[in-house]
């Protein structure tokens, strides 16, 4: 098996599905190439046959996209698939992600088809994808909540007509962490050629769990690719965050013994872009990219990152794209880290005295305001070497 975990970010596709997150063919450009940049394995560009727009934005991306592979969505029918093919002509590295329901639920209410009808209908949209373009990936829509005998059947049949990535859903967010992993495990042990494809999780986040369910996914399952948006973006609750899953298997490489390609100095300018381009506030406490991700409050804490970074950070803040981590002065702080920032800001006291002075002073100010800024401790300083 191989030791290289496959990022494939969906921003582009189940990230625009989010309400209020549709994106213009630019902006979708602008996406694509940082995806680009941040060296994505697979960028899902859309879903071809959804719309004109759609397909001109598929069409766009698969133009200019070099490094990444390029792919549409599409259907398990032949119009979609087509159509995704015609989009993605002009990438160097395209793929055709087909799709169709394989739960009870979703078969018998939502297709209205019965078992063989869906196993048919997958195996021939496989064959007719494999014609067009040599990187195909099928997803069993609702797979988590599938049953798991009738899954291993599509499944072996789809590989056999030459799916090479097999993407296993939890559509609507049900799974929990081990029981996710194990589910994984038991069907790749249930179809006999699991191994000519490469598996693959994708998960929703409405129980709060996409993030740990890819990871069991990956760790219990033995999955090798991982899809995700920025931001965690995505229908109703969201995907798994690349970020966070991202910066996971980096910071437990001890634990997870696998590489990503990914260059992560460049996702907090992905983060920054998505929330910019959706008009989706990245909440301050979010993992990796919020605000407050590297920002140390207590004077406990900033002691202690004064003396060694370690000693409260996991990761390096400059490693995934902040210019530093932060130091927040308020009421919290201690006289360690206030002396750090004088220093920072090129003000030399004559004495610890006037030291001791300033920072009662700016404990004082601190009981009346949140967080203290730069200007504020100039401005203190300031004050009682004029009134001195
Ligand atoms: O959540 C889902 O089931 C999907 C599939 C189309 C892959 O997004
Ligand atoms: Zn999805």
């Amino acid at each position: 098996m191989t030791d290289k975990l496959i990022i494939f970010d969906t921003t582009l596709r189940d990230g625009e599905q989010s309400p209020g997150a549709s994106m213009t063919r630019e902006e979708k450009l602008r996406i694509a190439r940082q995806l680009e940049r941040m060296r994505v394995d697979v960028i899902e560009a859309g879903f071809a046959a959804s719309s004109n727009g759609d397909f001109e934005a598929v069409r766009a991306i698969a133009g200019v996209i070099k490094d990444s592979t390029v792919c549409s969505l599409a259907r398990a029918n032949d119009r979609d698939i087509a159509r995704a093919a015609e989009a993605l002509k002009d990438a160097p590295r395209s793929r055709i992600h087909t799709f169709i329901a394989t739960s009870e639920l979703h078969m018998e209410k939502k297709l209205r088809m019965t078992r063989e009808q869906v196993l048919e209908q997958a195996t021939q949209a496989v064959r007719f994808a494999r014609n067009l373009c040599g990187d195909i990936e099928f997803s069993p829509e609702d797979g988590y909540r599938s049953d798991m005998d009738f899954l291993a059947r599509v499944v072996e049949a789809v590989i056999r007509e030459g799916a090479g990535t097999i993407n296993i859903p939890d559509t609507v967010g049900y799974g929990i962490p081990e029981l996710y992993g194990e589910f994984i495990k038991t069907l790749r042990s249930k179809v006999p050629n699991s191994d000519k494809a490469i598996w693959s999780v994708h998960c929703h986040n409405d129980l709060g769990m996409a993030v740990a369910n890819s990871l069991a996914g990956v760790k219990i399952g033995g999955a090798r690719q991982i899809e995700c948006t920025i931001n965690g973006l995505g229908e109703r609750a969201g995907n798994c965050s690349l970020e966070e899953v991202v910066m996971a298997v980096r910071t437990r490489r001890d634990y997870f013994g696998l590489d990503v390609g990914i260059d992560t100095t460049q996702i907090v300018p992905a983060s920054r872009l998505v929330s910019q381009t959706t008009g989706f506030v990245v909440q301050p406490n979010k993992a990796v990219v919020g605000a407050n991700a590297f920002a140390h409050a207590s004077g406990i804490h900033q002691d202690g990152v004064l003396k060694a970074r370690d000693t409260y950070e996991i990761m390096r803040a400059e490693d995934v794209g902040w210019a530093a981590n932060k130091i927040v002065l308020g009421k919290l702080s201690g006289r360690n880290a206030f002396k750090q920032r004088l220093q920072e800001l090129g003000i030399e006291l004559d004495s610890e005295t006037e030291v001791n002075a300033a920072f009662v002073r700016f404990k004082d100010l601190a009981d009346r305001k949140a967080e203290i800024f730069d200007e504020d401790i100039i401005a203190l300083v300031m004050d009682e070497s004029v009134t001195a």
